[in-house]
């Protein structure tokens, strides 16, 4: 794969945390932070990922004191409006300024019993609105020890996409499930070999330039003392983040990897 332009993505999953007023703070907390310790916006781009009753509250702060982070949901209907109760529709999260929506998350399709159909038909409904679909696809330990580590992710990825135009704009998240909230991190060679299975599940499932523009990010116990090394892998282009994203100064440090990725 040629060298890319890919403007590496570090997002904070929040999941179910921080109510509006805390997350208003830890916006506003990080913004200062990244601030004072000298951080170019340009060169990362920040995405946050609070529940659904923060979003108002962060979109109002962002817009108002020009921060710039990226906004996104956790879920989104695959419906877009009707007699769907406790749902979120797409177009109501674009309304909102959000940019990003996470799909197919481990929880979600282990609590929620998300198939790849629906994650399928959420990432279709996600384009439709025009929100940009983190499609989130990972094994777990039993699946990791049966057929490795890319094959699971890659027939999720794979499935994911299907019917989706090659001009799509999507983001890949490749979170193994053991990794995720277990302290146990994937190697970066571990990785850097599944996102680069993946990458060509881009190809084949939409083009080679699909395959080169998209951002594939490594989520799963992901802090700043690990950061730089997923990122020195030239198919890692960012990471998912979830606990480390509800600690500023260690999220902080995390947007800042290019400090001490040391090329
Ligand atoms: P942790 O960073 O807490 O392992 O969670 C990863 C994750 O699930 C992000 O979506």
């Amino acid at each position: 794969m040629a060298v890319t332009t890919r403007t590496p993505l570090i997002a904070g999953n929040w999941k179910m945390n921080l109510d509006h007023l805390q997350a208003v703070a830890t916006v506003q907390k990080l913004h200062w932070t990244l601030k004072d310790a000298g951080h170019e916006g340009d060169s990362v781009e920040v995405a946050v990922f609070p529940p659904f009753t923060d979003i108002r509250s962060v979109q109002t702060l962002i817009d108002a004191d020009k921060i710039p982070f990226a906004l996104g949901a956790q879920d989104l209907s695959a419906h877009d409006s009707g007699a769907y109760t406790g749902e979120v529709s797409g177009a109501f999260l674009t309304k909102l300024g959000v940019k990003y929506v996470l799909i197919g998350h481990s929880e979600r399709r282990e609590y929620h019993a998300e198939s790849d159909e629906i994650v399928n038909a959420k990432v279709k409904a996600a384009i439709r609105s025009g929100l940009v679909p983190v499609i989130c696809i990972g094994e777990t330990a039993e699946d990791l020890e049966r057929f490795g580590a890319s094959a699971v992710p890659a027939d999720q990825l794979a499935k994911a996409l299907d019917g989706v135009s090659a001009s799509s704009d999507v983001v890949v998240a490749y979170e193994p499930v053991w990794a995720i909230g277990s302290g146990q991190a994937a190697t970066p060679s571990q990785a850097q070999d599944v996102c680069a299975a993946l990458r060509k599940v881009l190809a084949s499932a939409l083009d080679e330039d699909a395959a080169a523009r998209t951002r594939v990010l490594y989520g799963g116990s992901v802090k700043s003392g690990n950061i730089a090394s997923f990122m020195r892998e030239p198919d890692v282009d960012g990471a998912l983040v979830g606990g480390a994203s509800l600690v500023v100064d260690e999220f902080a440090a995390i947007v800042r990897f290019e400090k001490h990725v040391g090329v």
